[in-house]
């Protein structure tokens, strides 16, 4: 028998083992303190992401199939200037190009994704069809040996760089016939097909990639895809939709991470985890309780929506509790929030390796209640609360993206599921398109404060292994199509070659990675200068707008030939002259 006071610490563990990230979370304490001069522990890993539809192009090129994003983009008014990702940055035909430019930043590893119709077209591996007397096997469901080729190809001459690739499995791309035949993540069917082409990408890759990211921010695919539309497949099943893809997502990456344990992890030895997007929500007031409360639920109906099943078994009891409200004030039967099983609770928590957060801004919070009725419910209303913005936040770029850097470290303070060892796969700033600035120095503002408060939060306890900057490239950003430019390099669009460019960002963040932090004031003041500098005003010419060819003819042509002219004209003047003298 256990002594009284073991069966006491026994309790205890368990007390703070069940504790979820927001009960350990205090609210009241917001040190922002001033800049951190330090750096990072060894081996922490520096990169760039990048994803298939945004940067891709190739869209109906050597055997892939249409993805939601291909329709989507296509259908008149959904993005913005009706842009679409046809060509993008054209990467499936620049390998070694963007390599170079990874090896220009001394990246440690490139995350990118994989397109899963280029290598499924239909999404759907081999599909037996029974008829009355045979079983055969419809021709357009198969592996395209083609889309496997170029991924083989990417992830080869990434180790040959020796810059580790980081592989996201779902990066929004569904098949489109998966859509169409049975309404995407709307349905249950969708867990086994992910998980198939998930086991083949463990197949044909895991052997090279040791990093799986399962899902990219499923937040977004969810209430942008299916509660608001703004997203492919562009439904809008308000109160519903969002919740329901949310839950079949959540399965499916849960049945992948088992699959690979089972299956590859013995062989293959990597890490499968997911990457969460998420806003950090600040209190307006922090005296006030309600705020306090308002601000934990913007975040749970966030990031705690998919981290809490994934690494407690089920959802925020906050989620639980509004929505069953809500939904019974509807007069519903049950919830509009789908529940686990027991089984599945069990199978469900703890299905994640490494933690991947993507994070961009913040929001205060302030609590604000909705009136449910019938047809008024939508996810943005269950959650009770209002978002604002200080006005003094610098948002050089996407409407939604101001930069407040210490809401970066509060958020990485939250994430705290059972210590998840933290990968950030996503962390930067864009510009709009109008700007087409090289000397992008408000973007060097953003990566060195977001960095910095990383680095705090590191010092803090927080257990991240790994920082992403989004992105590499200016590339397609979803319903803004091209106006919206996230890269370290500067994509010319209008050149059917799409040549890259560097931004200044380029020389900081290379000086971030190679002395991996801030050393001292001194010298990182200095970087900040040096990176304007070479920032040359030719590079900004070779960016800047449709007229620069015409410039360029002016000073390479022109000029010389006018002055030539001149040059001759003088000299046959003055032979008249002299002439004339003589
Ligand atoms: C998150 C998405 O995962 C990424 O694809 C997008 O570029 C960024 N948000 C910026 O909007």
């Amino acid at each position: 028998m256990l002594p009284c006071c073991a069966v006491r610490t026994c309790h205890v563990l368990v007390l703070v083992l069940c504790l979820s990230a927001a009960e350990d979370f205090d609210w009241t304490k917001n040190d922002r303190g001033s800049f951190y001069y330090g750096t990072f522990p060894a081996g922490f890993s520096w990169g760039a992401g990048s994803s298939a539809y945004q940067t891709e192009g190739a869209w109906d090129q050597d055997g892939k199939g249409l993805s939601i994003w291909d329709v989507f983009s296509h259908r008149k008014g959904k993005i913005l200037q009706n842009d679409t990702g046809d060509s993008s940055c054209q990467g499936y035909y620049k390998i070694k190009e963007d390599i170079s430019l990874m090896k220009e930043l001394k990246l440690d590893h490139y995350r990118f994704s994989i397109s899963w119709p280029r290598i499924m077209p239909t999404g759907i591996k081999v599909r037996q069809q029974k008829n009355k007397h045979t079983l055969s096997i419809a021709p357009t469901d198969h592996v395209n040996e083609k889309g496997i080729k170029y991924y083989d190809e990417l992830i080869d001459n990434l180790l040959e760089n020796k810059i580790t690739p980081i592989a996201t499995l779902y990066h929004w791309d569904l098949p489109q016939v998966l859509q169409e035949k049975y309404g995407g993540w709307q349905n249950i069917s969708m867990v086994n097909y992910f998980n198939e082409f998930a086991n083949l990408c463990f197949e044909r890759f895991g052997n090279r990639v040791k990093y799986w990211i399962t899902l990219n921010n499923p937040w977004s695919v969810a209430v942008e895809g299916y509660e608001t539309g703004e997203h492919a497949p562009g439904l809008k099943l308000r109160g519903t939709g969002a919740y329901r893809a949310a839950h079949h997502m959540i399965k499916a990456h849960a049945k992948v991470w088992h699959t690979y344990d089972t299956k590859w992890r013995g062989q293959q030895k990597g890490l499968v985890g997911i990457s969460l997007s998420g806003d950090w929500g600040e209190p307006v007031d922090i005296s006030n309780q309600k705020d306090i409360e308002a601000a934990e639920r913007y975040v749970q109906f966030y990031i705690g929506w998919f981290a809490t099943p994934i690494f407690h078994g089920d959802y925020p009891q906050v989620m639980k509790d509004f929505i069953g409200r809500k939904s019974a004030q509807q007069g519903l039967g049950t919830s509009r929030l789908p529940t686990f099983s027991s089984q599945e609770k069990s199978y469900v928590k703890g299905t994640c390796d490494f933690l991947g957060i993507g994070h961009f801004t913040t929001r205060y919070i302030t609590q604000k209640n909705y009136q449910s009725g019938h047809g008024s419910s939508s996810y943005f209303t269950d959650r009770d609360l209002a978002e604002l913005v200080d006005p003094r936040w610098p948002d050089p770029g996407s409407e939604w993206l101001y930069s407040v850097p210490w809401g970066f470290r509060r958020l990485l303070n939250f994430a705290q599921y059972r210590n998840p060892m933290i990968y950030v796969t996503e962390n930067g700033v864009s510009e709009k398109i109008t700007c087409t600035e090289l000397c992008d120095d408000w973007r060097i503002q953003y990566y060195k404060d977001y960095t910095n408060e990383m680095l705090k939060a590191i010092k803090d306890g927080v257990n991240v292994r790994g920082y992403t900057a989004w992105s590499l490239l200016d590339k397609f950003e979803w319903d803004e199509g091209y106006s919206e430019r996230f890269g370290l390099y500067y994509v010319d669009f209008r050149n059917k070659n799409k040549p890259r460019y560097p931004k200044a960002s380029v020389q900081y963040y290379k000086r971030i990675i190679s002395s991996n932090g801030f050393p001292n004031q001194r010298e990182v003041e200095n970087w900040k200068r040096k990176a304007t500098e070479t920032c040359s005003s030719s590079n900004q010419l070779l960016a800047a707008d449709p007229l620069t060819s015409h410039m360029e003819m002016v000073t390479e042509v022109v000029v010389p030939t006018v002055c030539t002219l001149c040059i001759l004209l003088s000299a046959v003047f003055l032979m008249f002259l002299l002439r004339r003298h003589n």
